[in-house]
């Protein structure tokens, strides 16, 4: 099987969005708390076939080019026109065989019109999402209607829109003039460019108003999740414990391969749940030594980790201990701040409680101590 192609992300940003209005540039303004160009960026960092980003800025906002690159993103500064920005982000991409160009002033584009893009792009040089036009089309002259024009055949045009890379990159070398975007660069090189499916959500930030727009369409996108974990080590010889990254006295230890923090696996475990992406058995197996005693920070930090990293903010965690002794209550504030230091988290986002299960069944006995913990976590 041949390997897949390798797929590079230019987000055009260089333009001072005049007709949005505002005290700063559309792609620098706040939407469901994050900046504009965030969302867009996050639309293609979080997708798994896109190995490259490019951010094109205009050289008056390199002050926000770290931060990009920190990211993984390389910076190309944008141009008068944004033709010339497109051309100076292609500049850069180096061994990408296919190039997705894409507004930054449209943050809601769903996945599916990335998809729609690339799959494409498997069949020929240039594809672009389209949206049949559904309203009838007047002509207007002086605010009266002059004309109806039929619609059967038109299309808005959206972006990202995608091309073998080194087809686009000759069709704007070789192009002269002002394009509307590239598929009108492309066209003039005599590409073929197929429609695919645009989306209504997919909204170019342009006028005042539209930024509400997009909050709404953001927030209707929002992915929610939650996350459940249980786990339970037994009691051995021992003259402590761990209990959610604090130790505590205790006549006897709890057994286990690492350092049998039976509250961290829990809340890890529910993490990796929220995700769909396994279990602590998968991602640190106890066959490998080297988790040996382990802290169990470790862990949990990893699952923090791997949340952020596919985009997702982990906005709660909830998770009852269950045992007769230790007493959990005295140290369960101190429990909360710990968890909430290695989840990166404020410590009033983690709640730690505790039950007995009086007398009852293992952990009534007093023969272990079981944990059941819920993870939230939101992508917007
Ligand atoms: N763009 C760019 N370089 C330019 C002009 C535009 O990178 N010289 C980018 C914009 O930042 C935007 C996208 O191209 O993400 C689409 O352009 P448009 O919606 O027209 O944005 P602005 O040019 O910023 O807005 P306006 O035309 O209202 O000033
Ligand atoms: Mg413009």
């Amino acid at each position: 099987m041949s390997s897949p192609p390798r797929i590079a992300a230019i987000i055009v940003a260089a333009g001072r969005g005049t007709r949005a209005g505002g005290a700063i540039p559309k792609q620098w303004q706040d939407l469901c708390g994050k900046r504009v160009i965030d969302h867009t960026v996050a639309a293609f960092r979080y997708h798994d076939r896109i190995d490259t980003i490019v951010v094109v800025l205009n050289e008056s906002d390199m002050a926000q080019a770290e931060g990009f690159r920190a990211q993984g993103c390389l910076i190309a500064t944008g141009g008068a026109d944004r033709a010339t920005s497109v051309r100076n982000g292609l500049a850069l991409l180096d061994g990408c065989d296919q190039v997705l160009i894409h507004d930054a002033a449209r943050p809601c584009v769903p996945r599916a019109v990335i998809d729609g893009v690339l799959d494409a792009l498997a069949d020929g040089p240039a594809a672009a999402p389209g949206l049949p036009i559904t309203d009838a089309l007047w002509l207007g002259e002086d605010g009266d209607v002059a004309g109806t024009q039929d619609r059967a055949a038109l299309y808005a045009a959206q972006t990202p829109q995608g091309f073998a890379t080194a087809a686009i990159r000759a069709a704007h070398a070789a192009f002269e003039g002002t394009a509307a975007d590239d598929v009108e660069v492309a066209r003039a090189a005599g590409l073929p460019v197929a429609i695919t499916p645009g989306s209504a959500d997919n909204l170019k930030i342009t006028m005042p108003g539209d930024l509400t727009r997009a909050a709404r369409i953001l927030e209707s996108q929002m992915d929610i999740r939650t996350g459940n974990g249980f786990d339970v080590h037994a009691f051995g010889p021992g003259d402590h414990v761990m209990l959610c990254g604090v130790k505590i006295d205790h006549d006897q230890g709890l057994v286990g391969h690492s350092d049998a923090d039976v509250g961290m696996h829990t809340v890890t475990d529910a993490i990796y749940g929220a995700l769909a992406m396994g279990d602590i058995g998968q991602h640190f197996p106890p066959s490998d030594l080297q988790w040996k005693g382990a802290a169990s920070h470790i862990f949990l930090t990893h699952a923090a980790d791997l949340a952020r990293s596919h985009g997702f903010t982990l906005t709660h965690v909830d998770c009852t201990l269950i045992c007769e002794h230790p007493k959990v209550g005295p140290h369960a504030a101190a429990m909360r701040d710990v968890m909430a230091l290695y989840l990166g988290i404020d410590a009033d986002r983690v709640s730690v409680k505790a039950t007995t299960s009086e007398r009852l069944g293992f952990t009534g006995r007093g023969e272990g101590i079981a944990c059941m913990a819920t993870a939230t976590l939101v992508k917007l």
